[in-house]
């Protein structure tokens, strides 16, 4: 602009001012371009609103007034325009500048999940065992050492009870006390069982699905967490060859009518007399659990008469199971979260 301004001519260079300051302050990403703009437009020494500014002197005095106005009014905007990129860029609002989106871009495709085959296998094993007349129950993960000990015949001393064996809770006032707060993740599903008899009178016919614990390093065949299968049938009369003919119908049904099925003499302290339960797998015999007749003690333990009625219990492992059908040979691969592996199923 020459010495001495036509008002309109100054006028125009405050409106280009004006549009350029807004467009500048409304890309502003960062801190870095926010400080740029601001010396750019509103910069004391140099900036484009002192350089117009400059121009002021030059205007006729008459229209000085009218030049004086819109240049406050100009500087109002760029100031505005600096103090709301500047919250814009405190709240988080602003983002790094990249590749402007493209709204008319097909989305991410949704993958439709599944049921884990964990829980396939429970749903299976309910259905087989539930055609047989057993009924599903269930008890909590958290239990008493009545129920996951006491009531099933394992004493104070028993080696099964061993802190290092079991996940204890300690309860913050048995702790305050020096004391170990007796509760614990449950080792075993035979809990279950006698829960079921302490609400039930005989006779009884369940199955109890669900989670066990144990203090287990991780490797192909154990994890610190697990399934079992629990199954009690007690009423009038029933004998070992019951419990042999349940079991064999089951494996017949879930692992196919050539699984070879034995039952080893054992020792367990809720059942008397006592088996552990073996299929043929791989050219080996390979445990999947136990089982027995009831214990006289356990049915007294819940208000049962031995001299009425007697039972069988067992106790098979879950994932064994799923393992054995589905020719799965890492137990880690169920609980990976390794979608590659789980998509199968
Ligand atoms: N509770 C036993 C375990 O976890 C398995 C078991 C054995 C369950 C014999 C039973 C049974 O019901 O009769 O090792």
């Amino acid at each position: 602009m020459p010495a001495t301004t036509s008002l309109n001519d100054f006028l125009a260079a405050l409106d280009g001012l004006a549009e350029r300051g807004a467009a500048a302050f409304a890309e502003v990403r960062d801190a870095e371009t926010l400080e740029a703009a601001r010396v750019e437009f509103l910069g004391a020494k140099s900036g484009a609103l002192r350089d117009v500014q400059k121009h002021l002197g030059g205007i006729d005095k008459a229209d000085k007034p009218a030049a004086g106005k819109r240049l406050n009014e100009v500087k109002q905007l760029l100031q505005a325009g600096f103090d709301a990129a500047a919250a814009a860029l405190k709240s988080g609002e602003a983002v790094a500048t990249g590749p402007v989106p493209d709204p008319t871009l097909p989305g991410t495709p949704l993958e439709l999940g599944h049921i884990h085959p964990i829980t396939q296998t429970i749903e299976h094993l309910k259905e087989i065992m539930g055609r047989m007349g057993f009924e599903a129950a269930e008890g909590p993960e958290v239990e008493d050492p009545w129920h996951n000990f006491v009531a099933l015949n394992i004493p104070e001393d028993h080696p099964a009870r061993d802190p290092l064996d079991n996940f204890y809770l300690a309860t913050a006032a048995a702790q305050s006390a020096g004391e170990e707060g007796g509760l614990l993740l449950r080792s075993q599903t035979s809990t279950v069982q006698i829960r079921v008899m302490e609400a039930r009178q005989p006779p009884v016919r369940v199955i109890s699905l669900g989670r066990v614990y144990r203090p287990d390093a991780p490797d192909a065949t154990h994890y610190p967490m697990f399934h079992q299968m629990e199954g009690l049938l007690v009423d009038r009369g029933i004998t070992m060859a019951n419990l042999k003919t349940v079991l064999r119908v089951f494996a017949n049904n879930y692992l196919g009518e050539d699984v070879r099925i034995r039952f080893r003499p054992s020792f367990f302290p809720f059942t008397e007399p006592s088996v552990e339960v073996d299929f043929w797998w791989n050219d080996a015999w390979i445990e999947f659990g136990g089982a027995g007749m009831v214990d006289p003690a356990v049915l007294e333990s819940v208000g049962y008469d031995p001299e009425q009625v007697t039972g069988f219990a067992f106790g098979l492992g879950v994932e064994r199971l799923c393992m054995r059908r589905h020719g799965i040979t890492d137990i880690r691969d169920l609980y990976s979260g390794d979608m590659r592996f789980l998509a199968q199923f």
